[in-house]
């Protein structure tokens, strides 16, 4: 049997329009998993959805009855459900100072209750199925981000540790695992100056920033048979920027 292969397996992908998530969805379809795409940007979803060959819901994942929607949705269209990637997240550039109360909702509700709430959501379908939980954290949950992103580096701290309880809570019938990008090409760090993104590429141990497809392939890793005894982990995906 293939290690790596995710043949008969379904996923679903929130955030699936984007750079990450799209690459993510291309990916488990290549290795044989059927994928539903749940994204705000209906028509990006759709339009990714056609080139895997899986389906596409829109959905503002901040908001608990949208992640119970999905995951229904999911299974009256593919009969179950093995790999949940909370993949969603925005990372909107304000310092400390110029942080609001509606920053501080929008981001957490995006980022880190999506997280919960879709999981949540998706335990029962994944008890069924044995099935893995695989959210994307990020080194600013490990570092602190450096440029204006103090909301944003919480939320990905809260999943590193959430991601751990839901491990210990759910073993061991699920796999709970996350993986933690340093920069990558993507819309995320357009709102950083090229000048700022020349230093933090130059300060990479492997001197660039990562590509959506090298994110993607230790998400498909993880949801792997090859991965069957990992849980609790944060894989680190970042060119040896962040070491811990
Ligand atoms: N790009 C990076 O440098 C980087 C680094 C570390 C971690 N990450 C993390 O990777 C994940 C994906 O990032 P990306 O770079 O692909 O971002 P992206 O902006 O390309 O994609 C994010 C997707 O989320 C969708 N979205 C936003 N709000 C939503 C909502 N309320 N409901 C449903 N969908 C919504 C957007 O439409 C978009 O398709 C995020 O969690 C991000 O924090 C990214």
């Amino acid at each position: 049997m293939d290690e790596f292969s995710l043949e008969n397996k379904v996923a679903v992908i929130t955030g699936g329009a984007g750079a990450i998530g799209s690459a993510t969805a291309h990916l488990l379809a290549k290795r044989g998993a059927r994928v539903l795409l749940a994204d705000v940007n209906r028509e990006a979803a759709e339009s990714i959805a056609r080139h895997v060959q899986g389906a596409a819901i829109e959905a503002d994942l901040s908001s608990p009855v949208d992640c119970q929607k999905v995951i229904r949705v999911c299974v009256e269209k593919f009969g179950k459900l093995d790999l949940l990637i909370n993949n969603v997240g925005i990372c909107p550039r304000r310092s400390i100072l110029d942080s609001s109360e509606e920053d501080w909702d929008k981001i957490v509700g995006i980022n880190q209750k999506s997280m919960f709430f879709c999981s949540q959501a998706a335990i029962p379908e994944l008890r069924k199925t044995k099935g893995r939980i695989i959210s994307v954290a990020s080194y600013a949950g490990r570092a602190g981000a450096a440029v204006d992103a103090c909301i944003y580096s919480g939320t990905k701290g809260a999943i590193i540790a959430m991601t751990k309880a839901m491990a210990r809570e759910l073993a061991p019938e699920i796999l709970v695992n996350a993986v933690a990008p340093g920069p990558v090409e993507s819309d995320l760090v357009r709102g950083v100056s090229p000048e700022r993104l020349q230093q933090i590429s130059a300060s990479i141990p492997l001197q660039r920033l990562a590509r959506p497809e090298e994110v993607a392939a230790s998400i498909a890793f993880l949801a792997s048979p090859a991965a069957s005894y990992l849980t609790g982990m944060t894989l680190d995906v970042n060119g040896g920027w962040c070491m811990t």
